[in-house]
């Protein structure tokens, strides 16, 4: 017997797992290792998990983070479990069982590709991460890349533009930033999962050339620049295959000529078949919302009925052992309840929503706010108590709760999603900075009030604004709540008008040429009061650029009309469900465009 192995031996009797003490040794061999010592059953472990929150308390595994997602380890081994959460604007915490728990929320994704600034990219992705380490999770399903195609699509506010470059390199530092507190992250939504009407049924029939030009080359920037340990297959269909079972995004690009070593999980919903696995994909993630067990009990029917080789079974767990080992989460496991240092993480928030902020219009130099200006309203957007956020499975529940959450009627997630606002008030970070001024406020809901608040003022600051959220798109480019009317009033009232959108992507704006100015502020984060106000001051100088083109009308779109079942004024007729809903029929999605997506 060598001396690795009597030692190995006195380390397994101390009760000390083997494999974790081979630090020492290179990821591929330590995986290999506890591969060769893993059996069948436990093999399949590493290949599915449930979303816990959806798990009867009694059927939780003791010691289980309720996060969106959970992968049994192999403890006698040494093998962590994979504790997952979402994502790419901070931890995500929407959960019940978690409720009251807060993190730190930057501003959206647009925001971030606002700022041009790979750094602040890292430096955010470090944060968020330190904070999911902070919290017990080792996987932080973050880094969604998919490109903005059509300003009506519904998770826009999560990506990072439609230009691949820009957001390759974005997400790329987003993901070394947040796997430099050794956890895995996740680049997603693999691939072209750029709309949301009928996402879990729709298929994107493009040709390989304008695919790999496009949505595939900023994923492909991405996975250069971040080395994220894992990529998350989206819902939809490509070509027909859906995405999580399709050979050619799986193993032909993936693997194959990007030479992808990570492993790749699904989307929560996102699996068919057993055969996904053959195909490419390694992990079934929140399996109840696939109504199958297909990489558990169905897996082990499939391999003894000869549709799914055991070397397939072999080659996933192997990459997900890599990623585990290559990550650090083995050798510096994450430990739920270390302090977290909420003023410093929101001033990163603060620096990435100033930076991000563009000024898209400043007629007569009206900005910054001059010194003189003595009377000035504040009108719309509940600027007195916050800022707007994204709603679905990125929203986070900020430090300090929401300042307002308002349920919504209509399709896609609203069920569970709400309208929800970040605690951070514009108006108060006005005041606070303009002492001299009288600053008063109106709710916007009245547009003929706010038109004589506004003609008794020096300057009006009027708030546009429109909600989004994972699980439905918009039907138009107008902004909500009859935004778009009331600005024309107020600015007839008096042209000495600041507009500050809070959207989460390009909004038409009708009445641009009627008023001085035009502030893009996105979805601004915990701290977007406060960035908005010293942007309006002269603070900060604006200097974010457009990572979107602001098309005037849906006319301009290359869809005018989105595809599949028209969506309505209570969400899209095909409404996010997970797994197949009886009678939901696969439709096609084609884009005109091609590679040359916004300006191009
Ligand atoms: C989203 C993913 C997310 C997952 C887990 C899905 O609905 O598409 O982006 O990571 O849920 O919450």
């Amino acid at each position: 017997m060598s001396y690795r192995l009597l030692a190995g031996v006195a380390l397994t009797m101390l009760g000390i797992p083997v494999i974790a003490q081979e630090s020492n040794q290179d990821p591929d061999k330590r995986a290999e290792a506890a591969l060769r010592q893993m059996t069948p059953e436990e093999k399949i472990t590493l290949l599915h998990g449930p979303m816990p929150s959806l798990l009867q308390s009694s059927k939780r595994p003791e010691g289980i983070v309720i996060g969106a997602g959970y992968i049994p380890g192999v403890p006698r081994l040494g093998v962590p479990a994979l504790t997952e959460t979402d994502a790419s604007l901070g931890v995500s915490n929407l959960n019940d069982l978690r409720k009251g728990d807060v993190a730190t929320a930057l501003p959206s994704g647009l925001s971030l590709a606002s700022t041009w600034d790979v750094k602040l990219a890292r430096a955010g992705g470090a944060m968020i991460g330190s904070e999911a380490r902070a919290k017990g999770f080792n996987v932080m399903l973050v880094g969604g890349v998919n490109l903005v195609r059509d300003p009506r699509a519904g998770r826009n506010f999560e990506y990072l533009g439609e230009d691949p470059l820009l957001a390759g390199m974005l997400v790329g530092g987003q993901i070394a930033g947040v796997q430099s507190n050794n956890i895995i992250a996740t680049i997603k939504h693999w691939a072209m999962n750029d709309l949301e009407t009928g996402r879990n049924v729709h298929s994107v029939d493009m040709a390989e050339a304008p695919m790999r030009e496009s949505d595939l080359l900023a994923f492909e920037i991405g996975i250069e620049r971040g080395q994220p340990h894992s990529v998350m297959c989206s819902y939809n269909r490509v070509n027909g295959v859906y995405a999580c079972e399709n050979p050619f995004l799986l193993t032909d690009v993936l693997r194959r000529d990007w030479g992808f070593r990570g492993f790749v999980m699904s989307d929560w919903g996102a699996v068919h078949s057993s055969e996904a696995l053959v195909a490419g994909l390694d992990q079934q993630s929140g399996e109840q919302l696939d109504g199958k067990r297909w990489f558990s009990d169905l897996m082990v029917q499939a391999v003894a009925q000869g549709r799914v080789p055991q070397s397939a079974i072999d080659t996933a767990a192997r990459r997900i052992l890599r990623s585990m080992y290559a990550s650090g989460i083995v050798n510096r496991p994450v430990q739920a309840g270390a302090k977290i240092d909420y003023a410093a993480n929101g001033a990163i928030a603060q620096q990435a929503a100033e930076q991000g902020i563009v000024l898209l219009r400043n007629a007569g130099n009206i900005l910054p706010i001059a010194a003189t200006a003595r009377r000035i309203v504040v009108i719309g957007g509940h600027a007195d108590i916050g800022v707007l956020s994204g709603g679905g499975s990125s929203q986070v529940r900020p430090v300090g709760g929401f300042a307002l959450e308002e349920r919504q009627k209509g399709g896609g997630m609203s069920a569970f999603t709400k309208r929800s606002y970040m605690p951070s008030s514009p108006l108060a970070a006005l005041r606070a900075a303009c002492p001299e001024a009288q600053i008063s406020f109106v709710d916007g809901s009245d547009p003929a009030a706010a038109a004589i608040a506004a003609k008794a003022a020096d300057l009006v600051v009027v708030f546009g604004e429109k909600w989004a959220s994972e699980g439905a798109d918009h039907k138009d480019m107008a902004l909500d709540l009859g935004g778009d009317a009331l600005i024309e009033a107020v600015a007839e009232a008096n042209p000495r008008t600041v507009v500050v959108l809070e959207s989460d992507a390009a909004v038409a704006m009708p009445w641009h040429g009627k008023v001085a100015a035009i502030l893009a502020a996105w979805y601004p984060g915990q701290r977007g009061g406060e960035a908005i106000a010293r942007v309006l001051t002269g603070a900060v100088n604006p200097s974010g650029r457009l990572p979107v083109t602001l098309p005037v009308s849906v006319d301009q779109l290359p869809n005018p009309v989105l595809p599949g079942p028209q969506v309505s004024a209570a969400g899209p007729a095909a409404p996010v469900t997970y797994g197949l809903a009886a009678g939901q029929k696969t439709f096609p999605v084609t884009f005109p465009e091609g590679s040359d997506v916004g300006y191009r």
